[in-house]
């Protein structure tokens, strides 16, 4: 994930109860750019207050200390405050101990005494594996304080995220929906980019195992609550990837998913898109209800296929249904067409339709290719990481990274159109260009 390296500086606090210690370390760290020294304390429970004033990324805590011990310091600090690294300092190797601070939260150790190239080293190591973390919190915080700001109770904040929606679908099951859906949203993350993913296919959803997660609660949860949702509901249903990818996830068992109503769906969507940049849906290969009315919200249609013939039969039968839902606009104008699952050498494309014939059949051109790598693709889904967090360099991950940033460009170039056509209302030169019924 990008770190914003361009640049980081990491702050750290040093927690020690001899002062030359503290001083020592103080002088080490002076010769490095990217990490300041933010604070220093003597004891547990002063570290517990000034990391607590300081919010560094990294604490470099001694084990014993007066009045509170390192472990129990650790502890403290690790839960209040989320973003910071503990990495505990010990006297030569103290077996049992460190296993203790790192029950307690520590995420490395240093033992003293502590070279300067270890000492850097461990820093940065710690704070790039933060890095999810600070996601996820920046997200949140993002979050609490335009609710802040906008002074309202309820989440329902208009403007909070760009609310982009991006729905996933594929008349064809097996093609490759939900790998792409995770792929896409993973993709789709920034620092200042805040992405749900919700899984729609309500019946058998399995984003959450695509991505490995464990979620006692699921849509099901904020459909229920749909017409009183607020911030601490929403919180409590979504999960977290070690990502920072927030998820709903779909009902567990089938039968769950018979009462949810479609434009109940709907409403949920559109509610959640206000405080998100993007929205990803994953859906199921039904063509009912509650799919028109995703598509209906939806600002992009992926429409996802492979290079098999009822594959193919059924894309046609899709873009036809598309071609003829005029409900304005033209919903095949949103449509961005993939092909995925697409050998790349002679001997595994045989018996498959070549590209350029899918494009004549269907008089559309495809937007995007991603490769056929079944081994790389099922490793990703074993381990629950996305392929674009990992292997963006290799294919598939490449493409579908590449995918994302074309629905990024299509979807914010559209976005400048809007606010560009909004421009002369806001702006008092409005007022004399109206006069004169120029154009600008
Ligand atoms: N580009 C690809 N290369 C190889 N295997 C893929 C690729 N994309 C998806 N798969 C595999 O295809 C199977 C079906 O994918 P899935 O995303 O569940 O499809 P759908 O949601 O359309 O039913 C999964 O086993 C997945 O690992
Ligand atoms: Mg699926």
């Amino acid at each position: 994930m990008g770190s914003g390296s361009e640049k980081r500086v990491i702050k750290v606090l040093i927690v020690d109860d001899i002062s030359d210690t503290r001083e020592n370390l103080r002088k080490l760290l002076a010769f490095e750019a990217d990490i300041q020294v933010v604070g220093d304390a003597g004891t547990g429970r002063e570290a517990i207050q000034v990391a607590g004033e300081v919010q560094p990324d990294v604490v470099l805590m001694d084990i014993n200390m007066p009045d509170m011990d390192g472990i129990t310091a650790t502890k403290a600090i690790s839960t209040a405050v989320r973003t910071a690294a503990v990495v505990i300092m010990s006297v030569q190797s103290e077996p049992d101990y460190l296993r203790q601070a790192m029950l307690a939260g520590a995420r490395d150790y240093l033992t003293k005494p502590i070279s300067s190239e270890e000492l850097y080293a461990t820093i940065r190591r710690v704070y790039e594996r933060n890095e999810p973390i600070r996601q996820q919190e920046a997200q949140m915080a993002s979050m609490k304080t335009v609710r802040a700001e906008v002074g309202k109770p309820d989440y329902g904040v208009p403007g909070a995220g760009a609310g982009h929606v991006i729905v996933l679908y594929s008349p064809q099951g097996g093609v490759g929906t939900t790998t792409l859906a995770t792929n896409l949203a993973s993709a789709l993350m920034r620092q200042d980019t805040r992405v749900l993913l919700i899984d729609c296919d309500l019946q058998f959803g399995d984003v959450d195992a695509f991505l490995n997660l464990q979620s006692q609660s699921s849509i099901l949860d904020l459909i229920k609550a749909v017409n009183d949702l607020d911030m601490e509901i929403i919180d409590n249903v979504l999960v977290t990837h070690t990502s920072g990818l927030k998820v709903l996830v779909a009902p567990p068992h089938p039968e769950l998913a018979y009462d949810i109503r479609a434009d109940a769906v709907q409403q949920l969507v559109e509610a959640l898109a206000r405080s998100y940049d993007y929205v990803v849906i994953d859906t199921s290969t039904q063509y009912d209800d509650m799919t028109l009315k995703l598509f209906d919200v939806a600002e992009r249609i992926v429409l996802v296929s492979n290079g098999t013939i009822p594959a193919i039969r059924n894309t046609r039968k899709m873009l036809d249904i598309f071609d003829h839902l005029k409900n304005p606009p033209n919903l095949s104008d949103k449509v961005f067409f993939v092909l995925n699952r697409i050998p790349t050498d002679r001997e595994r494309s045989r018996g498959m339709v070549p590209v350029a014939s899918i494009e004549n059949h269907l008089k559309r051109k495809v937007d995007s290719i991603i490769p056929l790598e079944e081994r790389t693709v099922l490793t990703s889904v074993n381990q629950g990481v996305p392929l674009v967090a990992k292997l963006k360099t290799r294919s598939p991950g490449r493409e579908m990274a590449e995918l994302a940033e074309l629905i990024r460009q299509a979807v914010e170039a559209q976005e400048r159109q809007i606010d560009a056509t909004q421009l002369p209302d806001t702006r008092s030169k409005s007022g004399i260009r109206a006069l004169f019924g120029g154009t600008g």
